[in-house]
């Protein structure tokens, strides 16, 4: 992103239609969550696009807005939602199946939650072994199914009156999938479609029904999905951007914030166990080792990345890092993670730090869902197109250009964000140096 390619941002001028793949406790806790704070009865907490703010020019300006105030975002009261579910059940009766949220902020808005019914998904057990539904799709091809899903789209938009779209998959982690020929270009994509071939799961016949029609899509499981090559290219041809994958929440947050923290300080680490105990239907479905296995390279990855152990052998070459999630119906969406952390420092002396993390799972993805719809929306009136390294910060496992290795330090991720609305804005880049403030003498 250079200077010459930044386009002149579009106003948010109308509604914002966001279309979420999957009406369970994620997606349903973000929605009665917007509808309380329109309602003015709750406060976004954990939103960047509605609570932070962000400096422009030098310490002493004192310029500080609200990002809200800054960039032209979607406002709250033009958002409209859709979904796509083979569970019938509806916004309301979904939200109190999941448990997440309390009687005083479901019972206001009983009509209003009841009023969104799932529209019948596109979905397979094959990719998803732990669920069963019946609000699904007939169609005799994947591209059946596509061409649905794009006519679902347009009806969407045109019968509530959207003026732009964004797409979001909250939807269950698929089975591990690898990248194949059928993913590496449109055509070859399109043919597998019309030939039912395994390959092509059901969050890519969205991706591709999405991109189709020139919604920008993110990607909040670790699914392969939108990580594909065709995507990029459909993407580009569309002038679409695109985001994933896996929101990152709990044990994976605190990792990208205490990992980083080692290798500042050039600390060593010899193990890292992180173990979870999880009660919700996303639970259940990550009980299923081919879910799990998704789920488990999505984690893996990020020590990796951070500690980068060609480069400091003596520190990081020998890590052993294991990650659980246990099914434990008891907990329902309270999950509560342990990490133990064996790590070394002056000399090799070993030293240990626990954590015991009781975190709230949808409670931690709700805001991101929100952020990534008004940031997505907001890149595609920028005409930023393709992979949206800048919003690396809601990811576990963030997209990055091809060749290029992702960046998982959140507060490296937090800075490019930051520094990429500032370029938007054609405000100056913020780099911390500071010599500005003090006075050297010239020699
Ligand atoms: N909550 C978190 O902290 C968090 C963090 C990272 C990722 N995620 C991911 O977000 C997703 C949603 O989590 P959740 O807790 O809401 O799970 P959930 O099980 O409550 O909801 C998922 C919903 O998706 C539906 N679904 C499955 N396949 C579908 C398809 N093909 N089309 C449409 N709908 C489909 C299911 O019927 C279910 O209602 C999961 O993949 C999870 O791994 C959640």
């Amino acid at each position: 992103m250079t200077d010459a390619n930044r386009k002149e941002v579009a106003p948010a001028d109308g509604k914002l239609g966001v279309l979420l793949v999957g009406l369970g406790a994620v997606a349903t806790t973000f929605i009665a969550g917007v509808e309380n704070v329109r309602r003015g009865d709750a406060t976004p907490v954990g939103s960047l696009g509605e609570m932070a703010t962000i400096r422009l020019g030098k310490r002493t300006e004192s310029r500080s807005p609200l990002v809200k105030d800054f960039v032209p975002l979607a406002s709250l009261d033009n958002m409209v939602f859709g979904a796509w579910d083979p569970i019938p059940d509806n916004a309301y009766e979904s939200a109190k199946v999941a448990g997440v949220l309390e009687a005083r902020h479901l019972d206001p808005i009983k009509d209003f939650l009841s009023g969104i019914k799932p529209i019948p998904a596109v979905f397979d057990r094959k990719y998803v072994k732990r669920l069963e539904g019946k609000n699904v799709k007939k169609g005799k091809t994947k591209r059946d199914l596509g061409e649905q899903l794009r006519e679902d789209i347009r009806n969407f938009k045109q019968q509530n009156g959207c003026d732009r779209l964004v797409m979001v998959w909250c939807a269950s982690t698929e089975i591990f999938l690898k990248q194949g020929p059928q993913h590496e270009t449109l055509a070859a994509f399109e043919q597998a479609m019309d030939e039912n071939d395994d390959a092509i799961a059901p969050s890519m016949i969205y991706a591709w029904a999405s991109l189709m029609e020139g919604v920008p899509f993110a990607n909040g499981a670790p699914n392969l999905t939108v990580d594909i090559p065709v995507m990029l290219e459909l993407a580009e041809q569309k002038s679409v951007p695109i985001s994933g994958k896996d929101f990152k929440t709990g044990q994976t947050l605190l990792k990208t914030v205490i990992a980083p923290m080692l290798k500042a300080r050039m600390l060593g680490l010899e193990g890292w166990y992180s173990t979870n105990i999880l009660g919700n239907r996303d639970g259940e479905v990550l009980d299923d080792p081919e879910s799990f296995k998704t789920k488990e390279e999505s984690k893996l990855g990020v020590l990796d990345h951070i500690l980068q152990p060609a480069m400091y052998p003596e520190l990081y070459g020998n890590i052993y890092h294991k990650v659980r999630i246990n099914y434990y119906p008891p907990r329902r969406d309270n999950k509560e993670g342990w990490d133990n952390i064996d790590f070394f420092g002056w000399l090799g002396y070993p030293m240990q730090i626990k954590i015991d993390f009781l975190c709230r799972d949808s409670i931690l993805a709700a805001p991101i869902v929100l952020d990534l719809a008004l940031f997505m929306d907001l890149a595609h009136r920028a005409g930023m197109v393709g992979i949206q390294e800048w919003l690396s910060f809601y990811f576990k496992s963030p997209m990055a250009a091809p060749g290029l290795d992702p960046e998982h330090d959140l507060f490296i991720q937090q800075t490019k964000f930051k520094n990429t609305l500032r370029w938007m804005m054609g405000e100056d880049q913020i780099t911390h140096l500071g010599v500005e403030y003090y006075e050297y003498e010239k020699v």
